[in-house]
C-alpha cells in the first residue's frame, strides 16, 4: 500500500489524520493557512518533511482562498498581500523546532515575491504548482537518501529506529524508513526495531504501521529497552530522522534520541542520521541554538481522559533533544553519506563544486550518473 500523507483533491489539501492511526484511517481536508497551521499544530500531520510540504500547500491555498473572494481592484491588492503576509505569520507560529517548516514557507514567499505583479488567480496558481514541486521533490530526495543509506546496512542486520522517520514523516518513502525500504528494494534481509517513542507513540503507532504495512520485519520496544537490546548483541545499527541540523552536525531529534546515541556509542554500534538539506540550518552555530517545542503536560499526564499519573504532580514534557555531533558516525544526505558531521563538511555539502576531492561527494556524483536522480 502506498502511504500518500499528503494529497490534493478537490481543490483542497488532505492530510491521514496521523493522530488516530493505526485503529482508523482517515484523510481530513484543509483550505486555508490558518487550517493547515491547526493541523500541524494539533499534530494531524507531523514530521519535518511532511510539516515542510504541508506548509507550503498552507501558502498556496491561502492564495487560492484570498483570490476567490477578492477582485483585482487596487485597493484589493493589498488586501491581497495582507492576508498572505497573515498566512506566512500564523504557518511560521505553527511548530518551533522543524527547520523544514520554515524552509518550505522562506521557498514559498521568494516564489511568491517573484510573481507579486501578477493577478491574484496567477499567483495563487504559481504557488500551487510550487507546492506540488516541493512534494514531488521530497520524494525524489528521500529515494536518493535511502540508496545512499541502503549501502551502509548490511545484508540481515538488525536496525533500531525512534520515532517515526516514514512515508507519514515525509511526502512519501521517508527518511530513516526510506533507508530500509530502499534496502528492502536492493535485496537485504534486514529487520527493524521500533521504539515505541513515549509520549507520542509515534514508534508503536505509525513506525509499527508503516513497516507492518510491507511486510518489513518489525519489532516494537519500549524506549527503556534498547540498552538491554544492545548489550545482548540485537542492535547492528542505529538509523533515525531529524528536525533540524545545526550547522556543526549537532542533531536535533524526538526526545529520547540522545539516550539511544549515548548507548550506542557504549556499545559500538553505528548511530546514523537521515537528514535531507532541508533539514540543516546553517544559521546556527550549534544544537544549543535549536528551539524545543515543550507539548502539553496532557500528553505524559495519561491518555486522552484517562490519567495514570499521581493527580498535582509537576511534569515536564519537552517534545526534542539535542545529539552532539561527536556521537553521529554519520549524516545520510540526498547529496551522500557526510561521516563525522562537523561545520566544514557542512559547509562543504552546501557548495559541492568546492568539495572536489571529497569521496562521499563524489559517490553522490556517481549515484546521479547512473540514475538520474
Ligand atoms: O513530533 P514529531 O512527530 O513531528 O517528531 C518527528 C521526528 O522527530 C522525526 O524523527 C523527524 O521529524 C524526522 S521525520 C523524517
Amino acid at each position: 500500500m502506498k502511504v500518500e500523507t499528503l494529497r490534493w483533491a478537490d481543490n483542497k489539501l488532505e492530510m491521514i489524520d496521523q493522530r488516530i492511526l493505526p485503529a482508523s484511517f482517515e484523510y481530513l481536508a484543509y483550505d486555508s493557512a490558518a487550517s493547515v497551521a491547526e493541523g500541524i499544530r494539533s499534530m494531524v500531520v507531523r514530521g519535518a518533511p511532511a510539516i515542510g510540504v504541508a506548509a507550503a500547500y498552507g501558502v498556496a491555498l491561502e492564495a487560492l482562498r484570498l483570490s476567490s473572494t477578492l477582485r483585482q481592484a487596487k485597493g484589493e491588492r493589498d488586501s491581497f498581500n495582507a492576508g498572505m503576509e497573515a498566512g506566512f505569520t500564523v504557518l511560521a507560529q505553527s511548530r518551533p523546532t522543524a527547520v523544514n517548516l520554515f524552509w518550505g514557507l522562506q521557498r514559498m514567499h521568494g516564489m511568491w515575491e517573484s510573481v507579486k505583479g501578477q493577478s491574484h488567480a496567477a499567483v495563487a496558481q504559481r504557488l500551487l504548482a510550487e507546492a506540488h514541486e516541493i512534494l514531488a521533490e521530497d520524494i525524489r530526495i528521500n529515494r536518493a537518501m535511502g540508496a545512499f543509506g541502503a549501502e551502509l546496512l548490511a545484508d540481515g542486520a538488525r536496525v533500531l529506529t525512534h520515532c517515526n522517520a516514514g512515508a507519514l514523516a515525509t511526502a512519501g518513502w521517508g527518511t530513516a524508513l526510506g533507508v530500509f525500504r530502499s534496502a528492502v528494494e536492493a535485496g537485504k534481509k534486514i529487520s527493524v526495531i521500533a521504539d515505541e517513542t513515549r509520549p507520542f507513540l509515534q514508534g508503536a503507532r505509525l513506525t509499527a504501521w508503516e513497516m507492518v504495512q510491507e511486510n518489513i520485519p518489525v519489532t516494537l520496544i519500549t524506549d527503556n529497552m534498547a540498552g538491554f537490546m544492545m548489550s545482548r548483541g540485537e542492535i547492528d545499527a542505529v538509523v533515525v530522522g531529524t528536525d533540524r541540523v545545526a550547522s556543526n552536525g549537532d542533531v536535533a531529534n524526538k526526545i529520547g534520541t540522545y539516550m539511544v546515541a549515548v548507548l550506542a556509542r557504549r556499545h559500538n554500534i553505528p548511530f546514523y542520521v537521515a537528514c535531507p538539506l532541508s533539514t540543516i540550518d546553517m544559521n546556527i552555530a550549534s544544537g544549543a541554538d535549536i528551539p524545543i517545542e515543550e507539548r502539553s503536560a496532557d500528553e505524559v499526564r495519561g491518555f486522552r481522559d484517562y490519567h495514570w499519573a499521581a493527580e498535582g504532580v509537576s511534569i515536564r514534557n519537552p517534545s526534542f533533544d539535542v545529539t552532539p555531533a561527536e556521537l553521529v558516525t554519520a549524516l545520510i544526505t540526498e547529496k551522500g553519506v557526510v561521516r563525522q558531521p562537523d561545520r566544514d563538511k557542512l559547509r562543504a555539502l552546501f557548495n559541492l563544486e568546492k568539495t572536489v576531492g571529497h569521496r562521499e561527494h563524489r559517490d553522490h556524483r556517481d549515484h546521479r550518473g547512473k540514475n538520474g536522480a
